[in-house]
């Protein structure tokens, strides 16, 4: 699938399918407009006589339309305000999907750019057109030897070219980075869709060593194991992974964007937990195989450092894979054993479902090394975050106020949500143990929070925000599907960081 921008003139192109947008009491847009014109008042003639009224979620297809070479003409309801909301927009786009999927023309111009939408620009309405696209595109067949869908024939979306310099790179700097947003959301679904006896931490190094080998001057990576962590004395990560046969891994990926050597790193860590079982501490059985996806924070890591090097960002930028399995064996970590942390406090074990947090805890610890700038951990940490948030918002906590106003701006720019949960003191004595400096959980209320708390413990050398995924990597059954998310959300907080050091670098 292709996306690019051209000067189009109407009257020459042809064997193309071109895409206008009708409000309700059958308003045109402006290249409506002039189609109608050069028609001979053919589509106002269709609009007074069809059942179609401009609602949102209708479409019409046209052909034969006379003084016309074209072959199609897509009209879609946008409904009756001519200023749309985010909403509203994203549910016109949603029509083109279903509308172009078997349909024999390769080329589609779309002017749906030209809508206006409140407070969002041309580089937002281009870049969210792109990105549904890719999102209905999605389908994970890879395990099927029969029934697979077909797959889209249109290969090419074309856009106006503008004539104003400005808008003609805005329109290409979108075009661009929906892409690479598009490309790298479906590689964190591909991972985090691939069943557990296959993407184990092994896997995902192998993955690793791939992405390195394709960047080598821009990636270099590094990997800690069992032993090297027993020496560090990763002791809390490696307990989680001590009842499984596969190996605990971790993978660190960096990448060199700046070369100033003063430029300190953002650090992404990514809970990569190939299967959490809950260990001794089980899970029930129902929707135990959702817990294959307990690895999407590594997954959305990994692309999120895919896609750094891809739009070749001005940034340093760390991402650990944190990852290993939750099993039960003769090995398994115990309620009731006390660990000791990397940082020196120790843990009292109450749940061994709760595993997340005693290996981020020491990778938080870990990062310290690299001086970090920014550390931003994403994890599928708790089953409170989805009662909390349901399957909407990611919860976002904090040490650093204005770090989590970049976040909550980014979220509203790229429309991959996050919510504030707060960390205050009050929490933190539910964690309180009589055996040890920490217990590994809290009662059973404000669970996100306190999980959010505990590993606030080990952030006190830098800024960081924590992002329980737990509600939103993943669709739940009977549609069970990884989301990518929030990999939209942390390339805009990339992005618009790159955006100020441009800035900075220029003036200068
Ligand atoms: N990976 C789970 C959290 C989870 C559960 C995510 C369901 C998505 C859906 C995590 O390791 C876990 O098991 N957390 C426990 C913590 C509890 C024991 C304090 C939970 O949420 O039940
Ligand atoms: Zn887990
Ligand atoms: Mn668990």
């Amino acid at each position: 699938m292709k996306f690019s921008t051209k000067r189009i003139n109407l009257k020459k192109e042809s064997n193309v399918c071109i895409i206008i947008s009708v409000f309700e009491k059958q308003q045109l847009t402006l290249s409506g407009k002039k189609i109608d014109d050069i028609s001979g008042g053919y589509i106002s003639s269709i609009l007074e006589w069809s059942n179609f009224t401009g609602k949102i979620g209708q479409k019409l297809f046209l052909y034969d339309i006379p003084n016309f070479l074209y072959k199609h003409i897509l009209l879609i309801g946008c409904g009756k305000n001519l200023i749309l909301k985010d909403k509203e927009y994203k549910k016109i786009i949603r029509q083109l999907n279903g509308s172009l999927q078997n349909v024999n023309f390769a080329k589609t111009i779309c002017f749906l750019d030209e809508l206006n939408v409140i407070d969002r620009n041309r580089y937002w309405k281009i870049r969210q057109i792109i990105e549904t696209i890719h999102e209905s595109l999605y389908n994970f067949q890879q395990f099927k030897t029969k029934n697979k869908k077909s797959d889209y024939k249109l290969n090419e979306l074309i856009f106006q070219e503008p004539k104003e310099e400005s808008l003609r790179k805005e329109t290409l700097l979108a075009i661009h980075h929906g892409y690479i947003i598009g490309k790298n959301i479906k590689l964190t679904k591909d991972l985090a869709n691939t069943p557990p006896n296959i993407c184990n931490p092994v896997y995902l190094m192998n993955k690793v060593k791939e992405m390195a080998a394709k960047y080598k001057n821009k990636i270099s990576i590094q990997f800690i194991d069992e032993e090297e962590m027993q020496n560090l004395g990763m002791t809390a990560y490696l307990a989680v992974g001590q009842g499984s046969n596969n190996e605990t891994l971790m993978s660190i990926i960096k990448y060199q964007g700046n070369s100033d050597p003063n430029h300190q790193p953002i650090v992404f860590i990514g809970k990569g937990v190939t299967f959490d079982s809950g260990g001794i501490s089980i899970k029930p059985s129902d929707k135990l195989d959702e817990m294959k996806y307990d690895m999407c924070g590594a997954a959305t890591t990994y692309s999120i450092l895919n896609l750094a090097a891809e739009l070749n960002l001005p940034l340093n930028i760390i991402g650990i894979l944190a990852t290993c399995e939750n099993m039960i064996n003769g090995n398994s970590l115990r309620p009731g054993d006390i660990l000791s942390s990397l940082s020196g406090k120790t843990i009292e074990i109450i749940n061994t479902d709760a595993e997340g947090r005693l290996i981020l805890c020491d990778v938080l610890t870990y990062i310290e090394r690299f001086k970090p700038e920014t550390v931003i951990d994403i994890a599928t940490l708790t089953g409170a975050c989805i009662i909390a948030l349901g399957h909407h918002y990611t919860a976002l906590m904090t040490n650093f106020q204005p770090l989590a106003n970049e976040l909550i701006l980014a979220s509203r720019q790229s429309g991959d949500k996050v919510w504030q949960l707060p960390l205050a003191t009050e929490f933190q004595k539910q964690l309180q143990s009589n055996c040890a400096d920490i217990a590994n959980i809290g009662d059973k209320t404000a669970g996100a929070i306190t999980a959010g708390c505990f590993l606030a413990e080990f952030t006190n050398k830098y800024h960081w925000v924590h992002l329980d995924i737990a509600g939103t990597a993943w669709i739940p059954q009977p549609n069970k599907n990884a989301t990518g998310r929030p990999v939209a959300l942390l390339a805009q907080f990339l992005i618009n960081r790159s955006k100020l050091i441009e800035e900075k670098t220029q003036k200068i």
